[in-house]
């Protein structure tokens, strides 16, 4: 069976945390996984998350299968953290599914089961991730300009012009908030452009929502997408809370399907819920049960409110300061988008050969298109940091 085979390339980012963890220099700094650490480069449980786990264990009386759905009740909260009370009800499913990750995954299957081949706009760049995972369900992609790597900024109009060559039918994919890989997200007058641009020509918005909360606040995080709700007729949402509830191994998440009428909204859902069936059956119960308590229990949510508060503030400042030390290292403002920026990464627009030298000589590793995962910044050493990044940057 497999004596034909070649090996899978090895994935860059998992290759690199190994070679980070073999460094035995103590000053070394990972500036590459993404995942949210505090100040001693820890990613630790949070504290409402660990509360209703304890719950969770004295309360629990069965394992047994939770169906295709999930937990209905995990459901309608993550439908009411992202949307609040936006969309009519009657037109929004909500399935759980592992992870944002499995999210995108099942409902590009679905979208696949609609529209076979359907193609997919995605940002040039994003997540890497988002090809294999599309094109993986049976879709086609094509990508758009995006990002300005010289000023940190959307590259709106350019944008627009690109998705004015997509036909009726094709999905747009779209960061919720704090986009991967670059920081820079759409102002709500752009959600609005795109919205209307969607619905004008017949395309499918695709959310894609994995850092609510992690860029200017959970409701400001959310605006374009409810806006887009006030706009779209019908879109499809993959929401994650492996960052913002910091359960990234419990594989948590939520597809969402915003019907054009309730009828359709049904339809559609009773094919999602048999795509979920045919690929893992149901999505793993732990993680989402204890969301659900955290987000059930007002002293619970209030503490994880809280927390992801701190975490996004110490994001927000580190940005500040980290702009602000390479400004001083640089003498020029080469730098300063990253202050501008939103969520947990950066690119600092360095090359393969700059980023490889930083590692060898300096033991400071970042992926190789230069992202860097903000959260991993050392709040005592940024002087030093960006005297290193100037040097080879320069
Ligand atoms: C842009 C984006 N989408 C989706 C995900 C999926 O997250 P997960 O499958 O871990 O919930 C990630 C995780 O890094 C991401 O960065």
């Amino acid at each position: 069976m497999f004596e034909t085979m070649k090996p899978a390339p090895a994935d860059k980012i998992l290759a690199l945390m190994a070679q980070f963890r073999e460094d035995s220099r103590t000053d070394k700094v990972d500036l590459g996984v993404g995942v949210y650490k505090d100040e001693n480069g820890d990613t630790t449980v949070m504290r409402a998350i660990r509360a209703a786990e304890a719950r969770l264990h004295d309360k629990q009386t069965t394992k047994t299968y939770v169906g295709p759905q999930g937990d209905k009740e995990f459901c309608a909260a993550m439908g009411d953290l992202v949307f609040g009370n936006t969309v009519p009800k009657d037109r929004l499913r909500v399935c759980q599914a592992p992870g944002g990750s499995g999210a995108l995954s099942i409902l590009g299957m679905l979208i696949n089961r609609a529209r076979p081949g359907a193609t997919v706009w995605l940002s040039d760049p994003t997540w890497p991730n988002h090809t294999p995972l599309l094109t993986g369900a049976g879709l086609k992609t094509k990508s758009h300009p995006y990002y300005d790597a010289a000023t940190g900024e959307v590259l709106f109009d350019e944008m627009i012009e690109a998705l004015g060559a997509a036909e009726k039918g094709d999905v747009v994919l779209l960061h919720g908030c704090c986009h991967n890989p670059t920081g820079a997200d759409l102002t709500i007058d752009q959600w609005k452009a795109v919205a209307e641009l969607c619905v004008e020509k017949g395309l499918l918005p695709f959310i894609d929502f994995a850092y609510l909360g992690f860029g200017d606040g959970l409701d400001k995080d959310a605006e374009g997408l409810r806006l887009l709700a006030k706009i779209a007729p019908e879109f499809v949402v993959a929401a994650s809370c492996s960052k913002n509830f910091a359960v990234y191994r419990e594989r948590v998440g939520a597809a969402m399907i915003i019907g054009a009428t309730a009828a359709e909204a049904d339809t559609a859902f009773s094919q999602l819920l048999s795509v979920a069936r045919s690929v893992y059956s149901m999505p793993p119960d732990h993680g989402a049960a204890i969301v659900k308590m955290v987000m059930q229990d007002p002293e619970l949510i209030d503490d994880w409110k809280n927390e992801l508060e701190e975490m996004r503030r110490r994001m927000m400042q580190l940005r500040q300061d980290f702009a602000d030390a390479l400004r001083k290292a640089s003498n020029s403002d080469r730098f300063d988008f990253i202050a501008r920026q939103k969520g947990m990464f950066s690119r600092l627009g360095l090359s393969p050969e700059q980023i490889e030298t930083l590692r060898a000589e300096h033991g400071i590793y970042i992926i190789g298109d230069s992202r860097i995962n903000i959260a991993g910044l050392p709040g005592d050493g940024l002087d030093d940091l960006a005297r290193k990044i100037v040097a080879v940057a320069s």
